[in-house]
């Protein structure tokens, strides 16, 4: 077959790879189109195969067909050829399975040891759990009483967020899995670290001589993050009431790229090294002390109804499964500071939630303003450089500078470049559960979240979650297609700064420098 891929990537070494809720969401829309993609570049080589688990009864057929119209709805990659297509579904198994079961994983342990002969594997196990957290305990406690984890080859588990409610829970479940786990076999997904572009903020940062000097608080003034989204909370209301946009967004994905951003270069580019960074900036983080402090310096807000594109949308409290009287937050904003040498006096603003205007993950780093001094006699209104990592939808890099107007004496004029990435190389940029799920049969574990960080992003929410369950009266309402509740433009403009727009939104005074490849 044609291997698609750069062909100095390596294989993953095969696996017997065990994807616990074979039947959900998530191994529909995004696990199957993974693993096609992986395979269709050559990552995967022939020596794998994959457990299909769930409580529903399925043929290998049917579960075949399954992935099958996953891929067409949902993959980069089509299928084109049949022959291809049969060589990759011959890889595929089903097998019902209660998680409660003992009996049953020694079932399945039989199964992986005529798997292993079948495909020339060496004994490697792969385990995913796209599963409810409350069964992660039970799993893993089976997997080990069903014999599955004594084979000859390595065993690794990788695990969906969420990973706890808060920090106590989060540390039974820890206990749990390093009962049969170690803690180097643990593979904590947040898939934001999959995303090329917060992945291509460290090579931007550590590889560009003119970044990394300036990257401090003698010439960064602030730096905002925001993860918007146009959804509602779809169907997962019954998950999302109980969990809000802190513990959805903010635990995980929000301070990893605060992490991202803040972290000192790492003394080398190995995963624990550069997790060792990532961890200290979770330890300087300024707790919020009280009620007053989370309230002075986080934004919570709700949609109510609202309309987006001429569309009439829902409130919050009417969406099926949550209740009526929710006080759950689809939207907060916060001030981050991060106490340390580096970042001392500069604030993190970050803010997230759904039914935004536009779907977008994006982070600008606002730099101070140049002195107007004497050459500048005339009223300029200097506008402060912003260097832009977008992430998604689209990737690329976005730098704002001043220059003199073409043409003019000494008017000066904002101009941008704006390197699009994702615009030239299109289908081609893996999936972030992609990278996630090679990573992770690599062994390479410095894209996923270690033990100590989820521990500490839990202390920082804790407090605001405290914070909140004290007092819920600055609840705010914003209707659904705007961008949220006013208190979150304010807490910026106490700091004398604003929220930059989104997508290169509202930047009609920018002189357009075009992208170069
Ligand atoms: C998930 C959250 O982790 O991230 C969802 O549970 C959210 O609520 C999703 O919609 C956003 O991910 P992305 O990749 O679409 O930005």
């Amino acid at each position: 077959m044609t291997m698609e891929g750069n062909q100095n990537e390596i294989q993953a070494a095969g696996a017997v790879i065990l994807l616990f809720g074979a039947t959900g969401d998530l191994a529909r829309r995004k696990l199957f189109p993974a693993f096609y993609a992986l395979y269709r570049e050559g990552k995967l080589a022939e020596n794998f195969a994959i457990v299909g688990l769930a409580r529903r009864q399925r043929t290998n057929e049917e579960f075949r067909q399954d992935v099958l119209d996953s891929i067409k709805e949902f993959a980069r990659y089509k299928v084109d050829n049949d022959d291809n297509w049969e060589r990759f579904a011959d890889h595929f198994e089903y097998m019902p399975l209660d998680t409660n079961n003992v009996e049953g994983f020694r079932q399945l342990n039989e199964l992986t040891g005529q798997l292993d002969r079948k495909f020339g594997i060496e004994g490697n196990r792969l385990i995913y759990l796209a599963l409810a957290p409350e069964l992660f305990g039970t799993v893993a406690h089976n997997l080990k009483a069903g014999g599955i984890l004594e084979s000859a080859g390595w065993n690794r588990l990788v695990i969906e967020k969420p990973f706890g409610y808060d920090l106590p829970s989060a540390e039974k479940l820890n206990e749990e899995l390093s009962g049969v786990f170690r803690e180097e076999e643990i593979y904590r997904i947040d898939h934001y670290l999959g995303k090329e572009m917060v992945q291509n903020i460290e090579v931007l940062r550590f590889a560009n001589a003119f970044f990394e000097p300036l990257w401090n608080n003698k010439h960064i003034a602030n730096i905002q993050i925001t993860l918007s989204e146009t959804v509602g909370v779809e169907e997962r209301g019954g998950y999302y009431d109980h969990s809000g946009a802190l513990r959805d967004m903010g635990q995980n994905h929000m301070l990893q790229m605060v992490t991202m951003m803040a972290m000192e270069p790492p003394s080398r580019m190995h995963p624990e090294d550069i997790r060792d960074e990532k961890v200290k900036v979770l330890r300087s983080l300024r707790l919020y002390e009280d009620t007053a402090d989370v309230q002075g310096n986080v934004v919570r807000g709700q949609y109510a109804e609202g309309q987006s594109k001429g569309k009439e949308l829902p409130a919050y409290r009417n969406e099926d499964k949550v209740n009526p009287e929710s006080v759950t937050e689809t939207y907060f904003a916060a001030r981050i500071m991060v106490d340390n040498f580096r970042w001392a006096g500069v604030p993190f603003y970050v803010r997230t939630g759904k039914r935004l205007p536009v779907k977008t993950t994006e982070v600008v780093v606002e730099f101070k303003n140049m002195p107007e001094n004497v050459y500048f006699a005339q009223k300029t209104d200097l506008k402060p450089n912003l260097l832009v990592f977008r992430v998604n939808p689209l990737e690329g890099i976005y730098l704002k500078m001043n220059a003199k107007r073409p043409g003019s004496e000494w008017s000066i004029v904002p101009i941008a470049m704006d390197f699009c990435q994702s615009c030239q190389i299109g289908i081609n940029t893996p999936e972030a559960y992609e990278r996630l799920i090679y990573d992770a049969a690599r062994g390479d574990s410095t894209y996923f979240t270690r033990w100590d960080e989820v521990k500490l992003a839990w202390t920082f929410i804790d407090r605001i979650a405290s914070g909140w369950a004290q007092d819920q009266s600055d609840l705010k309402f914003y209707p659904a297609g705007s961008w949220g509740p006013e208190a979150a433009d304010k807490l910026l403009h106490q700091d004398g700064f604003h929220w930059w727009p989104v997508n290169g939104q509202d930047e009609s005074e920018v002189v357009w420098v075009p992208a170069t490849s």
